[in-house]
């Protein structure tokens, strides 16, 4: 397994190249199988769970080639409505699959997901809804077993979900009625699915909204399709950290600043400075004290619990007491003893978090247990003083293209030990 090992305190400089969304990916990738085609997708993250995405596909029958962030995905020939427990296990997102099938065969064997570093995460409001919309849905050896032909109906979702949000839209092809989703989640990333449901051939209402309407369609025909997917905000947040905890200036590229506006508020409320901005692209920079600010996560546009980790990391460093509240994940946390390793003064109730600024982190071996837990001890690294070996990097791997590289692009010393 391979581990980083990062020499602090170091300060960063220079342009990031922001890469495309893993969550705009992950669906769009798999709603290809709802409906035959060919389709051009760019902008593609070269991910461990995009190339999982990639094989979960194949094995239904779809035939992807790559290259340059480009996939040529296939799906004409698909033929297989199995998802296997070997590869959803290592990939929740692969739990997408599910409404595409349902919509190209009326049918479906997936497995549960597993569940992952921090905890359970149920899948029970995507089922739901698609029983709702006429799927039998039986759990047979830990797999799903649905079928049916999907009908149009009222969806209500009490917790919004992005996971659930999205299966649900890629259920709706071939629907004979109108279906209507309330409380439907707000992402850009399902902003972005939608955009690309409709190239797809669906007839969506109120995109960006909570409440969405799906029209009656007929999507068997095969068709042919481009789309390019949007930059990845928590790419972006996870490199404004990078710049505040090390009191640094860095021009970050292909950003989309309205998707990150609640992140970019806080840090500046904490200090940092935005020198210039164009339409997709911003120069920013931090110097002096990190100031102490309560924050609490909620759906988007609320400060997304994607960030709550490696904001925990910037607050270590603060002028005071500040308090992170997750009220997505209750469980979220496993990255506060690793902090604590560093030198981090935090405690922990239940889904908050009490965090005591210290005047400076000391390197230590610390260990990732999910993917942003992995990026907020990085962004630690940068801050402690002396060597810090940073293991597991697999998880990391999932989520960011080219970190390493991107970091010591930016001046970071930064190696990969492989073992
Ligand atoms: C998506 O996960 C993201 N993953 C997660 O990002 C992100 O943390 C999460 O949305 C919240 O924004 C992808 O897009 C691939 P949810 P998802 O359904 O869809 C509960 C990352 O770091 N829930 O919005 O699984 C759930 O436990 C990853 O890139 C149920 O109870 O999240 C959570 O408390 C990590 N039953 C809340 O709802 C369900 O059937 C929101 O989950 C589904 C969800």
């Amino acid at each position: 397994m391979d581990s980083f090992k990062i020499t602090g305190p170091s300060k960063i400089s220079g342009t990031v190249e922001i890469s495309g969304s893993k969550n705009a990916a992950l669906p769009i990738m798999v709603a290809t199988i709802a409906r035959p085609g060919v389709y051009e997708v760019s902008n593609v993250p070269d991910l461990r769970d995009t190339r999982t995405m990639i094989k979960l596909i194949e094995i239904i029958g779809g035939i992807i080639s790559s290259s340059n962030n480009t996939l040529k995905i296939d799906t004409r020939s698909c033929n297989n409505p199995n998802a296997p427990y070997d590869l959803v296990k290592t990939m929740r997102a692969s739990f997408y699959v599910l409404g595409p099938l349902l919509s190209r065969f009326q049918k479906a064997s997936v497995s549960l997901p597993g569940g992952c570093a921090w905890g359970p995460r149920p899948v029970d409001f995507h089922l739901k809804a698609f029983e709702q919309m006429g799927a039998e849905v039986v759990l047979k050896n830990g797999y799903i077993q649905a079928t049916g032909k999907l009908s149009g109906t009222d969806i209500i979702f009490k917790v919004s979900s992005v996971g659930a949000t999205g299966n649900v839209l890629m259920g709706c092809f071939n629907l004979n009625s109108q279906l209507r989703i309330k409380n439907a989640a707000m992402e850009p990333e399902i902003t972005d699915l939608c955009h690309f449901l409709v190239k797809m051939g669906l007839k969506i209402d109120g995109i960006g909204t909570k409440n969405l309407i799906i029209y009656p369609n007929d999507s068997k025909s095969s068709i042919n399709i481009k789309h390019t997917i949007i930059p990845d905000r928590i790419e972006a947040g996870t490199f404004i950290a990078a710049t505040v905890i090390t009191k640094s200036r860095l021009t970050l590229k292909n950003i989309i600043i309205s998707d990150i506006k609640k992140v970019l508020d806080s840090f500046i409320d904490i200090g940092l400075k935005i020198l210039d901005s164009t339409e997709n692209s911003m120069t920013i920079d931090f110097s002096g004290e990190i100031k102490k600010l309560n924050v609490t996560t909620n759906v988007f546009p609320g400060f997304p619990t994607d960030m709550q980790p490696q904001w925990t990391s910037v607050m270590c460093l603060s002028n005071g007491e500040s308090m992170m509240e997750d009220t997505i994940y209750q469980d979220r946390f496993s990255h506060i003893p690793e902090l604590i390793r560093l030198g981090a003064n935090i405690k922990l109730n239940k889904n908050v978090v009490t965090i005591n600024g210290v005047d400076k982190l000391k390197a230590a071996d610390v260990m990732c247990t999910d993917l942003r837990a992995g990026a907020a001890l990085i962004l630690a690294a940068l801050a402690a003083e002396g060597i810090t070996n940073v293991s597991r990097i697999y998880h990391v791997d999932r989520g960011y293209e080219n970190f390493e590289s991107k970091l010591k692009g930016l001046g970071v010393e930064i190696s990969r030990i492989s073992s």
